[in-house]
């Protein structure tokens, strides 16, 4: 009954539809879901709607002159090749375009979306974009703008440059999204195409082949807050990013740092929030000092390492080179899981009661007493901070603890066994060790009798292994003396 009920009240505000209600393109080749009491609909179209699309009629009303209300369009497998037409005027605000095969944009074919807030071309063709592929309309308060336009995708092309005036038309853009194309190195020209852009939020760079930023490139967006570089060859943290002004969110996801330390790690940026440096193939030891720069971090996310085995305890905290004091960011969120962490330094972070997440599952920890904190102490809190996850991390090490959950040694006040000096296993060696402790009991006297004997000069054997010039003399004068001590 219930379900019936909900079902019925969802219905009333969305009705979806595939049969064309008075929208043209709501036919048999797209979907739409109507909404605003029908009045307007969102639109997905993944068969063949290229002759529709060209046709005005399929935009304007010839009846009344005005234009229907596609609210969002999104046209995927048209294979429309070159984007020739130009888009009669409409209030969209949504136009996803991706998937199209389109290698070439003829100049202002969007000019009459002046309500378009989002632009999606991904996994298309493109290789060159005319700098006046996004002019719109002439305005006296900017050079023929696409006003509206706030979010363009440009991601899964062919792009190995920009055209640096590519955006005078789109100035206000906030998110660009240019992963996945060949770029390389970010060439001058691209940099100035960036550097055009100073309402940008987001920039994604992920999987473009780079290995470093250019200097500068974060100097004009003020607002940056997002930036991605996953998926790319690099292995030092451009310096550059000491330069952006509000960077909160970072992705180096994938990259191809081996180890994270001082030299190649995090410069000062204290407005980062959130890090992420997940899924990097080679990555094997955080060290020391390598994310101190992150002194307002607040979310870290180290998580599918597959070789990360060592995360210095002082990875995080900012040391003051006077006092020597050291100070740690306040994280909320920490994901360690599924690295190859064998051990877990109580100090790596600061407050651990002050988590609000935390994962540290899929790691081969090891029950052994450097880590009987995370047992004693770290398993209660972890308990309050996320029961689910707590209740399933295991020990990994030694053959004895394997698959034991750290809420059952918990449970049972367990104290885990220390190691010696030399890493070996006591228990193991005792038979050794009663062996060793015998052939010592055995040796003393033996030894004191030798030496007794050495003394007494019972065997001059002792004396024809020793060729040392005291020795010789000794030998000589025993030789000679010897009648004296008898
Ligand atoms: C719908 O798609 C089919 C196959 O993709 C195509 O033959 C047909 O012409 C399309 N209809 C319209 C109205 O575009
Ligand atoms: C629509 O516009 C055309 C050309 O501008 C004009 O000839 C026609 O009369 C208009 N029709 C209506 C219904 O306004
Ligand atoms: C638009 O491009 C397509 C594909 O390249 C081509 O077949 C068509 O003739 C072009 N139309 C115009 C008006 O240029
Ligand atoms: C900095 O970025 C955050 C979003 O991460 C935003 O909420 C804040 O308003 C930005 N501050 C400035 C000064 O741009
Ligand atoms: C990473 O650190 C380990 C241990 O200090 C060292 O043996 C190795 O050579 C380092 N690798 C690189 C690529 O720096
Ligand atoms: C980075 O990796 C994490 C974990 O796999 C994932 O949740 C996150 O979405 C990734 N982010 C990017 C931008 O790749």
């Amino acid at each position: 009954m219930r379900l019936a009920f909900v079902s019925l009240v969802l219905c009333s505000c969305l009705v979806y539809s595939t049969i064309g209600d008075q929208l043209p393109l709501c036919g048999d080749n797209c979907s739409c879901i109507f909404v605003d009491n029908k009045e307007s609909a969102k639109v997905t179209c993944t068969k063949n709607v290229q002759i529709l699309v060209t046709n005005p009629t399929t935009w304007i009303n010839p009846d009344t002159n005005s234009s229907y209300q596609y609210l969002e369009i999104t046209m995927t497998n048209q294979n429309f090749i070159e984007l020739n037409f130009t888009f009669p005027a409409n209030d969209l605000t949504y136009l996803n375009l991706a998937g199209n095969d389109i290698y070439r944009i003829k100049d202002s074919v969007f000019m009459n979306l002046q309500k378009m807030k989002v632009l999606i071309l991904s996994g298309n063709d493109l290789e060159l974009l005319s700098p006046h592929a996004f002019k719109g309309l002439y305005l006296p308060e900017g050079y023929e703008p696409l006003r509206a336009l706030r979010e363009l995708r440009l991601d899964h092309n062919r792009l190995h440059t920009l055209n640096q005036d590519i955006f005078e038309h789109t100035t206000d853009l906030e998110i660009l999204d240019l992963s996945y194309n060949p770029f390389k190195v970010l060439d001058p020209h691209t940099v100035n195409a960036i550097d055009s852009l100073p309402m940008l939020k987001e920039l994604y760079l992920s999987y473009t082949e780079i290995t470093t930023l250019p200097d500068l490139i974060l100097n004009a967006p003020k607002f940056l807050s997002l930036l991605d570089l996953s998926g790319n060859p690099i292995n030092t943290v451009p310096k550059t990013l000491v330069n952006s002004h509000n960077l909160t969110t970072l992705y180096f996801n994938n990259t191809a740092f081996v180890n994270i330390t001082v030299d190649n790690g995090f410069p000062d940026i204290p407005t980062v929030k959130v890090l992420h440096l997940c899924n990097l193939q080679n990555l094997e030891r955080i060290e020391k000092g390598s994310l101190a720069g992150l002194t307002g971090l607040e979310e870290l996310y180290v998580k599918d390492n597959i070789k990360l085995t060592y995360l210095d305890p002082f990875a995080l905290p900012k040391t003051n080179e006077k006092s020597g004091g050291a100070v740690w960011p306040l994280l909320k969120k920490l994901n360690l899981a599924n690295n190859k962490l064998a051990y877990l330094d109580s100090d790596f972070i600061a407050r651990w009661d002050s988590l609000t997440e935390l994962d540290i599952l899929d790691n081969p920890w090891t029950c052994e007493c450097e880590n009987q904190w995370l047992v004693e102490d770290l398993t209660p809190l972890y308990l309050k901070i996320d029961n689910g996850k707590a209740s399933h991390v295991k020990c990994g090490a030694p053959v004895e603890m394997v698959g034991f959950t750290f809420v059952e040694l918990y449970d049972r006040q367990y104290k885990m066994r220390c190691l010696d000096l030399y890493g070996a296993q006591p228990e193991k060696d005792a038979a050794l060790l009663v062996g060793v402790l015998a052939g010592v009991l055995i040796a003393i006297p033996v030894i004191l009798f030798g030496i007794y004997a050495y003394q007494r000069r019972w065997f001059g054997i002792f004396n024809m292994c020793d060729n040392s010039p005291a020795a010789y003399s000794r030998r000589f004068y025993s030789t000679t003396s010897s009648d004296e001590y008898i």
